[in-house]
């Protein structure tokens, strides 16, 4: 079975296990078995989707929503379209033309447990089916709010967003970053998407401007405090622990923040950013210490 953030404190732990049950309930409706004969590819997506993943998230999609009072059903629409996005990343990400992993989520990689060609279409599916959902009017009957989630959703998950990230990631396999260059293609490649699940609370609550742009800082903070962490993970923690291969950032010879400036640097880095996170949900006035303590459960995460 796949890890769950063990070390979260109890009382976010059950807000966290609680979105979870709720997300996989609404990727398991969406995503049904067929009978059909290319029903490969559905199983490879719920394998790719399906028992596994902290769903960091939809956690932040339906915590977000409910500080503007959204209804759930729709909050959950949306975090499962997003989840589906990060879920297409990993698949690609774990491919043998990016960073050739066998073991994802506690279990064998989407391309190990089917094919290398499989595993590609269900990435692609995944991409498209998520702009499928935000474009229905379940997910909101106003079609400027779905207008607005599908464009934002596609700006942080392209060119400028994620795949930019992960064009850069590849490029830091040959060549010595500097740490602006690291920085920017960390926000890119997972502070985008974690940007995009909190302001789509915002979008859905149809929230005043200042509420939506401190959103999106905490969201651009914790992002790139998320990947740091990632990576001091990457080089610390235990296959056992995160469900996925380890040591692969220094095997690959890429530029990181652990490669830059060292462990505790990329440490003292993450306390820094998740700080800054934290200071910039004020504006809540007393309402945000869920989004609290998710940022300092990112600070100290073990998977
Ligand atoms: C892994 O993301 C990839 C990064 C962007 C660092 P997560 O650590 O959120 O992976 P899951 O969803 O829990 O498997
Ligand atoms: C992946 O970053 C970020 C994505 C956009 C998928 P990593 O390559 O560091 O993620 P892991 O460590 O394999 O989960
Ligand atoms: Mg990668
Ligand atoms: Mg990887
Ligand atoms: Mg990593």
């Amino acid at each position: 079975m796949a890890p769950s953030p063990r070390n979260a404190d109890p009382q976010l732990q059950k807000k966290m296990d609680e979105a979870s049950a709720a997300i996989n309930k609404t990727i398991e409706r969406l995503l049904p078995s067929t009978d059909l004969a290319e029903n490969k590819l559905f199983d490879a997506m719920r394998h790719g989707t399906l028992g596994g993943g902290k769903r960091l998230r939809p956690f932040l999609v339906i915590n977000c929503a409910a500080l503007f009072n959204v209804d759930p059903a729709r909050a959950r629409r949306v975090a499962a379209a997003l989840e589906f996005i990060h879920c297409y990343s990993l698949i690609h990400d774990d491919l043998p033309a990016m960073d050739d992993a066998s073991l994802r989520r506690g279990k064998p990689t989407v391309h190990k447990q089917f094919d290398e060609a499989t595993a590609i279409l269900a990435g692609d599916a995944l991409l498209t089916f998520a702009f499928e959902i935000l474009s229905e009017p379940e997910t909101h009957e106003d079609p400027h709010v779905r207008c607005e989630l599908i464009q934002e959703l596609a700006k942080a998950s392209g060119g400028h967003g994620m795949v930019g990230g992960q064009m850069l990631d590849l490029i830091a396999e040959k060549e010595n970053f500097d740490l602006g260059t690291i920085s920017r293609m960390q926000r890119m490649k997972t502070g985008k998407l974690m940007a995009f699940a909190c302001e789509a609370g915002a979008i859905l609550g149809k929230a005043s401007e200042p509420h939506k742009k401190a959103l999106c800082n905490y969201a651009h903070d914790l992002g790139l405090a998320f990947q740091v962490t990632d990576d001091i993970l990457d080089v610390e923690a235990d296959p056992q622990d995160t469900g996925k291969d380890t040591r692969k950032d220094e095997q690959a010879g890429k530029s990181t923040f652990v490669s830059a400036m060292g462990k505790e640097q990329a440490k003292e880095r993450a306390e820094m950013l998740i700080e800054q996170a934290i200071k910039h949900l004020r504006i809540f006035d007393g309402r945000e210490q869920t989004l609290v303590d998710l940022a300092l459960y990112v600070l100290e995460r073990r998977a």
